[in-house]
């Protein structure tokens, strides 16, 4: 039995599956209501870039959470997009053998690309504060821009074509157990180890930090009990990132 009941409305088309989610909260939808569409034509990302989202090309889910508040309180509502993260990593491993590293906050790569990206939203509805996880992963190298060097698909990795729904159901599997861990006795501390454990970001890595207003370089070194990644700087100064956009450099490269 699993921690967490989902229900699956499934669209052709959407603009976007977040928003689609986050209107069913506000009428009332139940923790586990999962919205899927075979194409978006308003996706969206983090930081208010587009999401491109074609027919078939990609998978586009969003969740509906209502967390229990005596076990996750609305200030720790960032965890439920690490322990996302987590299910998706998981269901990768499961479902296409595959192994992929988390970079800071929640894009799954592979080989150093990006495959999958999340987007967490709250939403204040008469029932209470939901969260909304929006999850998009390239299924094959339609999903991004030609000119992305940065991005891959299932496709690209593996050399095969994944049916979205197969995708979906492996990652929903993964999150319940990612999700009922975080409702457990230390289960922010025990989802930020298995996060630190999957990423090869969390720690002694050469990173580039990009913020509204500035750019600074530095080395990764852990995580925040709140989740924010903790960076040391070139001058020896340890900042913490809660936001903005975190890359891998290496250190010759910044001179
Ligand atoms: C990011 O990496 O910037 C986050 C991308 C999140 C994209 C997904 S696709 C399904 C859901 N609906 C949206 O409009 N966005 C998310």
């Amino acid at each position: 039995m699993s921690f967490i009941n989902f229900i699956i409305l499934t669209h052709d088309s959407l603009p976007s599956t977040n928003t689609e989610a986050m209107e069913q909260a506000r009428r009332g939808a139940k923790e586990g209501t999962t919205v899927i569409a075979r194409e978006q034509t308003a996706g969206r990302g983090r930081l208010g870039r587009v999401w491109r989202s074609p027919p078939g090309a990609g998978l586009y889910m969003s969740l509906v959470l209502r967390p229990r508040i005596a076990y996750i309180a609305r200030a720790d509502f960032p965890m439920l997009v690490f322990a996302a993260a987590l299910g998706v990593h998981d269901a990768l491993r499961a479902a296409c053998a595959l192994s992929t590293d988390i970079k800071y906050p929640n894009d799954l790569l592979y080989d150093g690309r990006k495959l999958c990206g999340i987007l967490g939203e709250t939403i204040d509805t008469p029932q209470g504060t939901a969260a909304i996880i929006g999850i998009g992963i390239n299924l094959t190298n339609e999903a991004f821009a030609p000119d992305l060097p940065h991005a891959t698909s299932l496709e690209a990795a593996t050399g095969k074509r994944f049916d979205a729904k197969l995708i979906m159901r492996a990652v929903l599997d993964a999150f319940a157990v990612r999700y009922e861990v975080l409702h457990k006795v230390n289960g922010i501390q025990n989802t930020l180890a298995a996060w630190s454990a999957a990423s090869s970001f969390a720690n002694d890595k050469p990173v580039r930090i990009t913020l509204d207003n500035e750019i600074f370089v530095g080395t990764t070194r852990g995580l925040e009990s709140d989740g924010a990644l903790r960076v040391e700087t070139l001058e020896g100064h340890l900042r913490l990132v809660r936001a903005g956009d975190v890359t891998a450099v290496r250190f010759d490269d910044e001179e």
